[in-house]
């Protein structure tokens, strides 16, 4: 049976490893990060992600999944590398290939046999050119170049990895994409007869997994089509949210309600009724970076594509157009005490990079008089990038008392159930704001409260 490695711990290193380990597979998962290889070595990954932790702990009672930090160890010996390093943005949006590149060089100075690369982390379109360049300067063994993007998201990520959508796989050989397509074959056999009980908190997550499983639909490409694949899927959902707020914006303007407007065009097979939600915009790991990075993609083609510039613009003014919007309220915010519930780019997840939530808690600390902010996980992450000014409270009813507006900035669960006939009595006024628009407006307003959504 082939060896695999993993490079890279984050969601998508993690997660593969996890299932690979999990279907029979030795697998190393590879991380230059001593502390978060030591966290996985104990069964538990370093981020949260639902129903993970179980398949970490089985690939290690396995026998079969082995973190390490230690290219000489887990290279030589395998037949199939993944990449699944980061790929942060630089200054001027464009994609920042440096972890890539280290690591793609870390491994063909320790490559001594035949081998299969597959990239798997998010790349402009022509990287894996510049890639399989670097595997020629370093070693005279045979590499396969394979571009495999990743579609899994936060928060769902276990369930995307047993049962995805597609498997995109592009090379200039397609013969070796054989040796690829057994490991997610290999997955889905497993997935298909997972008994549950083993992994009791992925269970309890998703208790109607086993309705879900379909088989592995394989989607063979050019290398350059499966690089663009992944890039134009994002920025794609990133056009249809912020397609989606401007629209909502027109629908405060005309008195049209978004919600309703959105069921009625995503009735349309062709269209869809998902990442028609209007609220404070996109955050996160992906599409912020992912539109930005094509949009230089495109330039440094010299190719027009004025729609993602759209994109970034209408996702950018969310925050301040709640803010205007709560303002024509008519009362003035100077003096009000705020809180902002959720933190996180979205629900089911600690991540808080590139939060709406978080710029939205930001512009808060400079127009009134205090910012409170709860979030069920998120509040560590968060702090990194959230101003100093915005007090962290460790319950909702802490952050919801004595305040004159609540914010809902991300839509947890929690939220979106909570009892607003105690928190109207913990707070000092009566204004909700919908950021998310997921609450039943009509209840809310019975309640004595005012409603402030985006688009209704
Ligand atoms: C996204 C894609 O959905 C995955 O397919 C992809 O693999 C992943 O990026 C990646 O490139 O790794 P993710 O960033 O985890 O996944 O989050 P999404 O669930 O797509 O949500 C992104 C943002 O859009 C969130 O801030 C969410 O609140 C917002 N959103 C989503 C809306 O504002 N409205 C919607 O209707 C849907």
């Amino acid at each position: 049976m082939k060896q695999i490695t993993i490079i890279g711990s984050g969601y998508v290193g993690t997660t593969l490893a996890a299932m690979l380990s999990n279907s029979g597979y030795q697998t190393y998962l590879l991380d230059i990060d001593q502390t978060k290889i030591d966290i996985i070595k104990t069964g538990k990954s370093h981020f949260f992600e639902a129903g993970l932790d179980s398949f970490i702990t089985g690939g290690i009672d396995s026998g079969n999944l082995f973190p390490t930090v230690s290219y000489e160890e887990a290279i030589p010996g395998s037949d199939i590398i993944f990449s699944c390093v980061g790929t942060p943005d630089n200054r001027d949006g464009s994609s920042n290939l440096s972890f890539i590149k280290k690591a793609t060089e870390s491994t063909a100075v320790h490559v001594f046999k035949d081998i299969i690369f597959v990239q798997r982390s998010t790349v402009p379109v022509g990287t894996g050119r510049e890639l399989i360049q670097i595997f020629e300067n370093n070693t005279n063994k045979k590499v396969t170049y394979v571009s495999n993007p990743e579609f899994l998201a936060e928060g769902r990520a276990v369930l995307d990895s047993l049962n995805p959508s597609r498997i995109v796989l592009g090379s200039d050989d397609q013969k070796k994409l054989e040796d690829v397509q057994q490991l997610f074959n290999a997955i889905y056999n497993f997935a298909k007869d997972i008994d549950v009980k083993e992994f009791s908190d992925f269970a309890s997550t998703y208790s109607n997994f086993k309705t879900k499983i379909n088989e592995p639909n394989y989607i063979f490409t050019s290398l350059e089509s499966a690089e663009l694949i992944k890039v134009t899927a994002n920025a794609f959902l990133a056009t249809k949210i912020s397609f989606t707020n401007a629209t909502a914006k027109l629908a405060d303007a005309s008195g049209a309600d978004i919600t309703e407007v959105m069921n009625g065009v995503g009735a349309d097979p062709r269209i869809g009724r998902s990442f028609l939600y209007a609220g404070l915009g996109f955050g996160g790991g992906c599409f912020p970076k992912d539109v930005s990075g094509l949009i230089s993609n495109f330039k440094d083609n010299n190719v027009a594509n004025p729609i993602l510039d759209g994109v970034v613009e209408v996702n950018k003014s969310m925050p301040e157009y709640l803010l205007r919007k709560l303002q024509s309220l008519g009362s003035e915010i100077r003096d009000k005490k705020v809180a902002i519930l959720g933190l996180s780019f979205k629900p089911g997840t600690s991540d808080a990079r590139k939060s709406q939530s978080v710029i939205l808690a930001n512009l808060l600390v400079d127009r009134v008089d205090k910012v409170k902010a709860f979030d069920p996980i998120a509040m560590e992450e968060a702090k990194h990038d959230l101003s100093k000014g915005v007090e962290l409270t460790s319950s909702i009813e802490e952050a919801v008392k004595s305040v004159d507006i609540v914010i809902i900035a991300t839509e947890w669960p929690i939220f979106k159930e909570l009892d607003w006939v105690l928190a109207k009595e913990l707070m000092n006024g009566n204004i909700i704001v919908d950021g998310r628009n997921c609450l039943n407006k009509e209840e809310i307003i019975n309640l004595g409260f005012e409603y402030v959504g985006v688009g209704r």
